[in-house]
């Protein structure tokens, strides 16, 4: 028993590590230990536990989410590893997010989530914290709530899903879903098989198996130096997974005595090198606003990462991860050809092998520890993951516009990911607008057939971005309407201020800033029939329209938003309650991270990086 903790003549360091960290007040800092210590001893720690360094985990866990349906074995593994090495480990839940149980979206709810985390980190007496998460949103959410709070954290990913069998033919979640949908809807699949089909998409724990947001975020993280190298692919529900969990709890005991933080650990060049692996894993596009949002936090970084910096690592960076949806593997191959380990050692001289990295070592020493061993060309994984001088796409699988006026000339965030384009014909592209406003005007005109459209349109949809439908639904991937997929047209070049998901493909501008609900936005301002130009090797994204037409255009529809009173969402959001009231108030635009500007490191009303 430590009965020195209530000598009153002993000074209590707040400071300190465990229960005395930023002790609560109670009145006297000793008193605040006696309380402390008395209720956690209600759950059965003596003393000697409590003398230890605390590890924190967050725990994701919900029945709700079968992304993070492994966690509890995934803790108990890192509790072991952080009690084979001296720490105390206590679990605590913060709120969980899947994909599709999460409306309106899951991004609408991941400010909510980094604000959980960060708070939650703050609150309580832990030394390091170790982020359990998977599914897409949860672990950009996590590391922004753990910079904002910087203490010492490291991550753990739940693991890809195991992929499925339907007939023969190998399916998961969730490439295969959007595909075998369009199959149904345009009557190539009957209904007993799309039944059938819809029992083995997911067939196991974890997340998406192939190269979506959730998968992408993964590996950025080992990328930014916040996960170990092998983290970041191992099945879910692989004895691997486990193991790491393990080694994960050892890591942060030893974080909780170096300290290290994760302000500390990132640096210009970890995100230059997470830039580098999103382009050559051909990551998903959400991954960017996600960057975004992570740099934005960082008090030094803010604002001097930017989407344009993601244009310019691209140019130097070939695709080399032969993943769905950019091409034809799922995660378990990834993981089975060598995974982030293989990626890494691929990419050496693009990356700054000097970045920290969350064991205190930098990444190449981390990296040197881990043998490079090619597999062997007759290998039906050889092709997975493609050597730097045979790359799947020579460069630039995530392009951002730079040039033309609906590129937003201010700097916007205007992505297309070409290496998933289905028709590059249309990389190059001159067409018609045919524009609809928001999702219910889509679904109730895409179909019908006196629209006047065709192959060579371009599909335009708007009011989906992060005020105009709160929650930036990722309703980018425009259906063909199906008149054009009845006559064999797969692909045809669409834009939108939405998000897609990771695992969709087509020929897909996504994120035009500002807005279409913006009163300043161009987007907002289109006209069925104008005529739009994409040029993605020119990063060119443009409408044949005089500059002064289309000023007159903005100018009378901020006079319309005005007498409108609440018509505009944007007039509207002062009005509303809870935290859509919030959201829409404090949302910022995609190339900013679609963050609350209160929580972003340059404060209340500013923009990372300066700017108003
Ligand atoms: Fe969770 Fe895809 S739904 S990762
Ligand atoms: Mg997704």
């Amino acid at each position: 028993a430590n009965n020195l903790d209530y000598d009153l003549t002993t000074p209590i360091n707040p400071d300190g590590v465990g229960l005395r960290q930023k002790l609560s007040s109670y009145g006297d800092a000793h008193f605040s230990l006696f309380m402390r210590k008395l209720f956690i001893k209600a759950m059965g720690y003596s003393e000697d536990a409590l003398s230890r360094p605390i590890v924190g985990i967050v725990n994701t866990y919900s029945s709700f989410n079968p992304c993070h349906a492994n966690i509890p074995q995934l803790i108990d593994a890192v509790k072991r590893g952080v009690q084979l090495s001296g720490g105390l480990a206590i679990d605590f839940p913060t709120i969980s997010l899947h994909e599709s149980f999460a409306a309106p979206t899951s991004m609408y709810l991941r400010n909510l989530m980094s604000m959980d985390t960060e708070e939650m980190i703050q609150a309580q007496p832990v030394d390091s914290v170790v982020l359990i998460g998977g599914c897409d949103k949860t672990t950009p959410a996590q590391l922004m709530g753990g910079i904002s709070a910087n203490k010492p954290i490291i991550h753990l990913v739940t693991g890809p899903m195991m992929p499925g069998s339907f007939q023969g033919v190998r399916v998961g979640a969730c490439t295969d879903c959007r595909s075998n949908w369009a199959k149904f809807r345009a009557g190539a699949m009957d209904i007993e098989d799309i039944s059938g089909l819809n029992e083995e998409l997911a067939p196991t724990a974890g997340t998406c198996g192939v190269m979506g947001t959730a998968s992408t975020m993964a590996c950025l993280l080992v990328a930014l130096g916040m996960m170990p190298i092998q983290a970041a692919t191992a099945p879910a529900v692989s004895s691997a997974r486990l193991r790491i969990s393990e080694s994960t709890g050892t890591h942060a005991v030893q974080l909780a005595k170096t300290r290290l933080q994760p302000q500390t650990i990132l640096t210009r060049e970890s995100f230059l090198n997470a830039i580098t692996v999103l382009q050559a894993i051909g990551g998903s596009t959400n991954a960017i606003v996600h960057l975004m949002a992570i740099v934005n936090r960082h008090p030094t970084l803010a604002g001097t990462i930017t989407p344009h910096t993601i244009d310019t690592i691209g140019r130097q960076t070939p695709l080399l991860v032969d993943l769905k949806p950019s091409g034809e593997n799922y995660m378990t191959d990834f993981h089975n050809a060598g995974g982030m380990a293989a990626l890494l050692h691929e990419l050496k001289p693009l990356l700054h092998l000097d970045a920290l990295t969350v064991t205190g070592r930098t990444l190449g020493a981390e990296l040197a520890d881990i043998p490079f061993r090619p597999l062997p060309p007759h290998s039906n994984l050889a092709n997975c993951i493609r050597p730097l001088a045979n790359p799947l796409y020579p460069a630039s699988a995530l392009v951002i516009f730079e040039r033309g006026i609906l590129a937003g000339t201010t700097g916007g965030a205007a992505v297309i990911k070409a290496s998933a384009s289905k028709d590059r014909r249309l990389l190059k592209h001159r067409g018609k607008a045919v524009i609809f406003d928001g999702s219910a005007d889509l679904a109730a005109r895409i179909d019908d057939p006196d629209l006047d459209v065709d192959r060579d349109s371009v599909l335009i949809l708007r009011g989906i971005g992060p005020v105009g439908n709160p929650g930036m639904p990722e309703a980018g991937l425009i259906p063909i309407p199906k008149k054009l997929a009845e006559r064999g047209v797969v692909d045809m070049l669409r834009i939108s201020d939405g998000r897609m998901s990771g695992t969709a493909g087509g020929t897909i501008v996504l994120h035009v800033s500002p807005e279409g609900a913006d009163p300043g936005s161009v987007l907002g301002v289109l006209r069925d029939g104008d005529v739009v130009v994409c040029d993605v090797v020119e990063r060119m994204l443009d409408v044949e329209l005089e500059e002064t037409e289309v000023l007159e255009r903005i100018n009378k529809r901020r006079r319309e938003m005005a007498s409108a009173g609440g018509e505009s969402p944007w007039v509207s959001r002062e009005g509303v309650r809870g935290y859509r009231g919030l959201y829409m108030r404090e949302v910022n635009q995609a190339e900013h991270g679609a963050d609350f500007g209160f929580l972003t490191a340059a404060g209340p009303g500013r923009t990372p990086g300066g700017g108003n």
